[in-house]
């Protein structure tokens, strides 16, 4: 079973989208499987760093689309954006240090911090990439 499965109430209307979303969701899924079978930390820990770089190039890409096309939330979105990867580099830093185990609690921020981003602020420039004609 899959700790996030993708649903179609997560389409941004946006395929590059959805398909980025969809690889941010099975590293996270990736995270949980290798912490379930109780995997060593450097492999928790590249998993991780594939998360973070992942995110990264994903953030990159919707924001260079909002900048050519003008998107007037772009502000706001990129402090969203900033703050996100913030928590993240953040969570793998404490991790590195032995500060923090990876635990459910972890995973159910990572879903929350992925879901919460991609459904409420996300979705919000759906309609106007379409009325760009970016599907
Ligand atoms: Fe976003
Ligand atoms: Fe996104």
């Amino acid at each position: 079973m899959n700790f996030i499965d993708w649903t179609d109430d997560l389409s941004v209307g946006v395929v590059t989208f959805d398909e980025q979303h969809k690889k941010l969701i099975s590293i996270i899924n990736k995270l949980f499987d290798a912490l379930k079978q109780g995997k060593a930390n450097n492999i928790l820990s590249e998993i991780f760093d594939e998360l973070i770089d992942y995110t990264k190039f994903h953030f990159k890409s919707e924001e260079q689309l909002m900048t050519k096309y003008g998107y007037k939330d772009y502000e706001y979105h990129l402090k969203e954006h900033n703050y996100l990867t913030d928590k993240v580099v953040d969570l793998k830093e404490k991790y590195k240090e032995g500060d923090l185990m990876i635990s459910i609690e972890v995973m159910e921020f990572l879903r929350n911090w992925l879901k919460n981003h991609i459904l409420v602020t996300d979705r919000k420039y759906g309609k106007f990439f379409n009325d760009h004609g970016i599907n």
